[in-house]
């Protein structure tokens, strides 16, 4: 069972090519939320240099900014690096650490778990990525995703729970259009909630979301969601499509509403 409001997460990468494809592409969001979402915590990873001009399209709040990485120092001698409080300081209120396409640029699970304690103790959400390669018929994907999860809670305290997301992406199934199944996601959802409470208590479960994310489109978010129950979505290439991303917003929304009654 859902335990908290659906969270919808648009992670643009390296996208849209200009400030003002990316304010267009934000407006056209803004507008169709208006009238689908109100359940729904939205949030929108755009590229670092846009971030602060979206934060003024927004001024109600009503979508939040979350960055796409962040270095767990606050100041110093790290050229190219973007810190935290500077994050805060434009509006940011969640970071994404260790998607697939990081790891696979060399960030380690120590590097991860490091960044999630230096976004922690800053008081915003930290969105930490995890999911194997590949399936095999051993279940070994499960060992995978169990060391990222153990790397990461070895610095995690029991009260910065509430601010931590656990987001399941199987890498196999990122910007390929294989989805996984929804038994698939409520198996790695209940395995991940598994771990959660051996490293703490059952408590905890309940404070931690857990989202997919791997090829979300409006067509599979509906059957997705009741089929897998996880809290929402880390979505890619749907979330630069306003329409589509709404659309999988609308899908969250009808879910929240009938799994609330
Ligand atoms: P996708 O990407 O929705 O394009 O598969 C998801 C992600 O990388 O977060």
């Amino acid at each position: 069972m859902r335990s908290q409001i659906p969270l919808v997460i648009g992670n643009w990468k390296l996208n849209p090519a200009s400030l003002s494809d990316a304010k267009a592409l934000f407006l056209d969001i803004r507008k169709g939320l208006r009238r689908a979402q109100q359940k729904t915590e939205v949030l929108i990873a755009p590229p670092f240099p846009y971030l602060s001009e979206l934060q003024r399209l927004s001024p109600s709040g009503r979508i939040g900014l979350a960055a796409q990485d962040v270095h767990p120092a606050a100041t110093g001698a790290f050229t190219g690096e973007v810190s935290l409080p500077m994050l805060k300081s434009v509006g940011v209120s969640g970071v994404i650490i260790g998607h697939s396409e990081r790891r696979a640029a060399g960030e380690t699970d120590e590097m991860v778990a490091e960044k999630t304690q230096a976004v922690l103790k800053g008081q915003s959400l930290a969105i930490v990525c995890v999911g194997e390669t590949k399936r095999d018929s051993q279940g070994h994907y499960f060992n995978v995703v169990e060391s990222q999860l153990k790397a990461l809670f070895s610095l995690v305290t029991p009260n910065q729970l509430s601010r931590l997301v656990i987001a399941y992406e199987p890498i196999w199934a990122i910007g390929t259009g294989n989805t996984a199944t929804a038994e698939d996601a409520h198996e790695m959802k209940m395995f991940i909630q598994k771990i959660v409470a051996d490293r703490f208590n059952r408590q905890a479960i309940k404070k931690i979301r857990i989202l997919y994310g791997g090829s979300v489109k409006k067509d599979n978010a509906e059957e997705l969601l009741a089929g897998s129950q996880v809290d929402g979505f880390l979505v890619g290439g749907a979330s630069l499509k306003a329409k589509e991303f709404i659309s999988i917003i609308a899908s969250a929304e009808t879910y929240a509403k009938s799994s609330a009654s």
